[in-house]
């Protein structure tokens, strides 16, 4: 059983982490052996969606206590986490286009936190700013409008330094906004609508989850089980995958190359399908994706593998066992999904440099670390910008991961205009709020600063990074 030591052992390596890159950390690897797992020993779970508090004529009303707990992570052991509502993953928040949530948080957690709701455009009050904390023992109530279309978002902690070890050690969940042009699609819904949330960890003998880097997590978990297996009928499921890791890049295929459709990037559905047969997710990225299990007879099974895992660890990450006969159902995949927002021309061009600084070794943006009393771009609501973002980082082979980066902006989604010169990835070209910036990568995205005046943060999504702090400030004026 875990003790309350091990508990004491995430909250002081959190601290560490405060100071210390993540690939430098490597003490706390070595105090015990990771827990041997077993492949698909458990099912995976469906985070339950949380239910409200109250229906108001004007909106939902949701309460979230942020607690300590323990979770069945690796089969047979307990791990200590830090969880929304005792949930690890949190619950699945499903909310509607024009219909405000409003999310009580209480943190009965030793640690600060900050709630923000990745890919949403909010005011910058409501957009869990990482200075913006909710002490230990404090509460407090965020607002959501859901005035945009249907994607599946998620929510997590962003108290500054404190990111990583915090969504690390469970704090993170699915939000997925609909709204009824998505509705009128037919697409496949209900228990047919389904998040995966993809992760690694490391569980140590005893249950500590012990955060560390990348090369010392061997168990990669889907819905916070280690490689689960889901049992599912002969019919077309729309899995909504997230990269929840902290810092992982994840491609992800069918051990038999099965193809499946693309629906939706980070912000939403694309204009149409696409046909494809592996999803490459960089960490905080999602798809939505579409898979016909008719394909498949009663009783077989298929193993989706992550094609770049690394050599510590399996490549299997879950098992989909067709254990079912076909169910009733009507859903199809339109040719036509949804049209994609038009984009202003841009009027005004930043250039991003991600990279490490070769004195101080800390992750940086433009040659700086994030100040949050500095403004690091300023520029009029309502202005259409292209960024180009290049990773000024040679690459390294594996286990060292921290020269890829990737760029994530609050307030606006983008769109990606082109990737080293040549067109974006076709899984880019919907509406996107994260994508990946290889080493030696440039990539070109475009975005218009509306919706909300006040400071924003813009960030490498590989946590350990943004909590080091590659993050800079954009003041909307
Ligand atoms: Cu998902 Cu600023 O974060
Ligand atoms: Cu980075």
């Amino acid at each position: 059983m875990p003790t309350r030591r091990d508990m004491l052992k995430i909250a002081a390596v959190g601290a560490a982490a405060a100071v210390l890159p993540l690939e430098r950390i490597v003490s706390a690897a070595t105090a015990a052996e990771p827990v041997a797992a077993i492949p698909f020993a458990h099912p995976m779970p469906v985070p339950q969606s949380l239910t409200p508090s109250a229906r108001l004529r004007t909106h939902d009303l949701y309460d979230v206590t942020m607690r300590e707990t323990q979770a069945e992570i690796v089969r047979g052991v307990l791990s200590p986490v830090r969880t929304y509502n005792g949930q690890f993953p949190g619950p699945t928040i499903r909310a509607k286009r024009g219909r405000p949530a409003v999310v009580r948080q209480t943190n009965a957690l030793g640690v600060d936190t900050s709630v923000h709701l990745h890919g949403a455009k909010l005011p910058a009050d409501q957009d869990g700013h990482p200075t913006d904390v909710i002490a230990p023992g404090g509460n407090r109530t965020y607002t959501y409008d859901n005035d945009q279309p249907a994607a599946s978002l998620w929510y997590h902690d962003h108290a500054h330094h404190q990111e990583a070890t915090n969504v690390y050690a469970g704090l993170a969940g699915a939000y997925l906004l609909g709204d009824g042009q998505e509705a009128g699609l037919g697409l496949p819904s209900g228990q047919f609508d389904v998040p995966l949330q993809i992760r690694d960890a490391r569980v140590e003998q005893g249950g500590a989850l012990v955060y560390t880097r990348a090369s010392a997590r061997p168990h990669m978990l889907v819905n916070g089980k280690e490689r689960p297996y889901f049992a599912v009928s002969r019919n077309k499921y729309r899995l909504r995958v997230y990269n929840t890791s902290i810092d992982r890049y994840l491609k992800l295929r069918f051990a038999d190359g099965r193809q499946f459709q693309q629906i939706g990037t980070d912000g939403g559905l694309l204009p149409a399908p696409l046909t494809a047969t592996e999803l490459a997710l960089s960490a905080g990225e999602r798809a939505d994706i579409v898979v016909d299990f008719a394909t498949y007879a009663q009783g077989a099974s298929v193993v989706l593998q992550n094609t770049a895992a690394l050599a510590t660890e399996n490549a299997d990450v879950l098992r989909f066992d067709i254990a079912r006969p076909q169910a009733p159902q009507l859903a199809h995949v339109p040719r036509r999904l949804a049209d994609l927002p038009s984009m202003a021309p841009a009027t005004v061009e930043r250039s991003i440099t991600l990279a490490t600084d070769p004195v101080t070794s800390l992750y940086t943006i433009n040659g700086l670390t994030y100040d949050p009393n500095r403004v690091d771009v300023s520029t009029p609501l309502g202005t259409t910008e292209i960024w180009t973002i290049t990773n000024a980082d040679t690459a390294v082979p594996p286990p060292n991961f921290h020269v890829h980066h990737n760029f994530h902006t609050h307030l606006a989604n983008f769109r990606v205009l082109s990737r080293n010169g040549g067109p974006p990835a076709p899984g880019e070209t919907g509406v996107k709020d994260t994508v990946m910036v290889a080493p030696g990568d440039t990539v070109r995205i475009t975005m218009t600063w509306a919706g909300h005046k006040g400071k924003f943060v813009y960030h490498c999504h590989q946590l350990p990074h943004a909590a080091e702090a590659q993050m800079a400030t954009i003041e909307i004026t």
